[in-house]
């Protein structure tokens, strides 16, 4: 009696441990996540970037604060002011993206859309 309850513990020990292999490696497959930004595909500014500062930014960047971010303005003065330098990560529009006081306005997929613009070569595409 003893024996059978011993087997039927081991077995159902075995099953235990099974079933938490199986989740743990199921786990390890769907646990990847892909980048929020893939820094490969292009990125245009029209349709990508301009729509960033249209939708967070121009409560303070209409025409009178620079750099004036509003559509049709915002690549010249963003160009011509000197806030989109190669690397991204050193231009003056990133860094103030991402530093204390300016980082909520707007999101991380944002920003990381201006970086890759900018590195992409900051076109008026
Ligand atoms: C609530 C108002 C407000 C909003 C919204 C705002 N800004 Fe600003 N921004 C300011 C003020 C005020 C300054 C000037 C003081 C400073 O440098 O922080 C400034 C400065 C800047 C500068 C530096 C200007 C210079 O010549 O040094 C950049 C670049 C900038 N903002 C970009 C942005 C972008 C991009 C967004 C949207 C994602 C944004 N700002 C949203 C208020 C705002």
């Amino acid at each position: 009696m003893n024996r059978t309850l011993n087997s039927i513990r081991q077995i159902l020990i075995a099953f235990v441990l099974l079933a938490a292999i199986a989740g743990i490696s199921s786990c390890e497959k769907y646990s990847f996540t892909p980048p929020a930004v893939n820094p490969d595909v292009v990125l245009l500014y029209q349709t990508d970037i301009q729509p960033i500062f249209s939708s967070n930014c121009l409560t303070c960047h209409g025409s009178k604060l620079a750099p004036d971010l509003r559509d049709g303005f915002s690549f010249q003065a963003l160009t011509k002011g000197g806030y989109v330098i190669a690397p991204g990560e050193t231009s003056k529009i990133y860094l103030k993206m991402t530093g204390a006081d300016h980082s909520p306005r707007s999101s991380g997929v944002d920003k990381l859309k201006v970086l890759y613009w900018i590195n992409q070569g900051a076109l008026n595409n």
